[in-house]
């Protein structure tokens, strides 16, 4: 049988690293092979090969598992870079304008290609994605993440009330149409399918029911939403769930929280809120380009890390103003600068791989490079454009070669993408 065997600098992390130069944290091979067979990896260690495999020589570039964004939109390609104010005038204005397209099965194929495209020039390899309202856009983009062999994580949004006529369905329909997806996708090749009540404001309490009945009927299903994003909407969260005493409250009371829960954003979260999310082992997923372009705030990384709840950063696009998880590690530790906190850029490169693979409760499948593990990997070049190139001359560790990338890197950097074994980027139109 023969096999693919990719050599380069291999990286990859076993565990959170603790401190800046956390050494047990990560695996590093300066020469090292990673075998793959059929979408699986099957060895790595020091570069050998046998007569007969397939050799992709990626020296001197970095081979790392690909990135994981567990919070984007796929609806909203054309709503990034929209010139709003606050979140609710966004979504007024911009978002929900255009995710009335998505009803559309040709507009929805349409960007659904282009948005999987996109995430692999950029790196990422899985994706916790918000599909819109329509059930049409949920067919869309698993039939194109299929023909990629993707993992991703997605779901049509729920969402009665507060939005659009054009992008309200009610809660039977929301029930209906998320069970019907349920059994048309989740579990087919590497689809999964994401329980999706969009946010507390747009839902009304039949319809966090019916989300209560959905989660209860699918136990093992990721459930997507968000909290606690603006000051605004904390305040309208509360006036439409008066007896809930908080925001995470209302997803507490209808038994939406738990380890499979990812929480976009929980920038204003009270002491109690953190608390609960930490007892749930629910996901506080921190959104820096988002929260910097909407003006929604600083996202409180130590607090929620001193309190034990588990953290995934995620680029939010059309909020978020990137698709890059390098450009998102930038912004997420200048937010952290802002309140006198650190990110090191060990720990930022753990977060785009395993971290986030652990997040969303898939690191038994990908986020690390090690035997049995699908064969998702990105290939970056730190020297990926005149300037990183002349920086580099001047980067003598790899932790400094991680921080130049994080901080000067995009898509540019990205020399490869492999999905389930196969490299997509290359063949890209640029
Ligand atoms: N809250 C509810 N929907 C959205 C959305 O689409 N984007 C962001 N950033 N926040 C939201
Ligand atoms: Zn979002």
């Amino acid at each position: 049988m023969s096999r693919t065997v990719l050599r380069g600098r291999v990286l990859s992390f076993v565990s959170e690293p603790q401190d800046r130069d956390d050494r047990d944290s990560y695996r590093y091979i300066e020469d090292g092979a990673i075998e793959i067979e059929d979408g699986r990896i099957v060895r790595v260690g020091a570069y050998a090969h046998a007569a007969g495999d397939t050799v992709i020589d990626h020296r001197p570039h970095l081979i790392l598992p690909g990135f994981i964004d567990p919070h984007i939109h796929y609806p909203q390609m054309q709503v990034i870079g929209s010139y709003a104010g606050a979140l609710l005038e966004w979504l007024d204005k911009y978002t929900f304008v255009e995710e009335q397209k998505f009803g559309d099965l040709a507009h929805a194929s349409r960007i659904a290609s282009r948005f999987l495209d996109e995430l692999i020039r950029h790196g990422t390899t899985t994706a916790a994605t918000y599909c819109s309202v329509h059930p049409e856009s949920v067919d869309a983009f698993f039939t194109e993440a299929e023909k990629r062999d993707m993992l991703m994580v997605a779901g049509k949004v729920m969402m009665d009330r507060n939005a659009p006529p054009g992008l309200c369905d009610t809660p039977q329909s929301g029930y209906d149409e998320t069970k019907a997806g349920i059994a048309k996708w989740h579990g087919k090749g590497r689809a999964h399918y994401a329980i999706t009540p969009r946010f507390a404001i747009t839902s009304t309490h039949a319809q966090m029911e019916m989300a209560e009945t959905l989660a209860r009927e699918h136990p093992d299903l990721h459930i997507q939403t968000h909290v606690s994003e603006n000051l605004a909407e904390i305040e309208f969260a509360n006036e439409l769930y008066p007896n809930y005493g908080d925001y995470v409250g209302i997803y507490e009371k209808f038994h939406l929280l738990g380890p499979k829960t990812l929480l976009g954003h929980c920038i204003h979260l009270s002491h109690r809120e953190t608390q609960v999310l930490a007892e749930t082992q629910s996901v506080a997923v921190f959104c820096p380009t988002s929260n910097l372009f909407i003006g929604s705030g600083l996202f409180d990384y130590d607090r929620m890390h001193d309190n034990g709840v588990r953290i995934a950063p995620a680029t939010d696009v059309g909020g978020g103003s990137s698709y890059s998880m390098l450009r998102t590690m930038d912004e997420g530790y200048k937010v952290m600068q802002l309140r006198n906190q650190r990110l090191t850029p060990l720990r930022s490169f753990y977060h785009l791989t395993l971290g986030n693979a652990r997040a969303m409760s898939l690191e038994d499948r990908i986020g690390t490079l090690a035997p049995g593990m699908e064969a998702d990997i990105v290939v970056l070049d730190a020297a990926s454009s005149p300037q990183m190139k002349l920086r580099m001359e001047t980067v003598e560790t790899l932790e400094e070669e991680l921080f130049l990338l994080q901080t000067c890197g995009d898509d540019r950097s990205v020399v490869e993408t492999y999905i389930n074994g196969v490299p997509l980027k290359s063949g890209l139109a640029a």
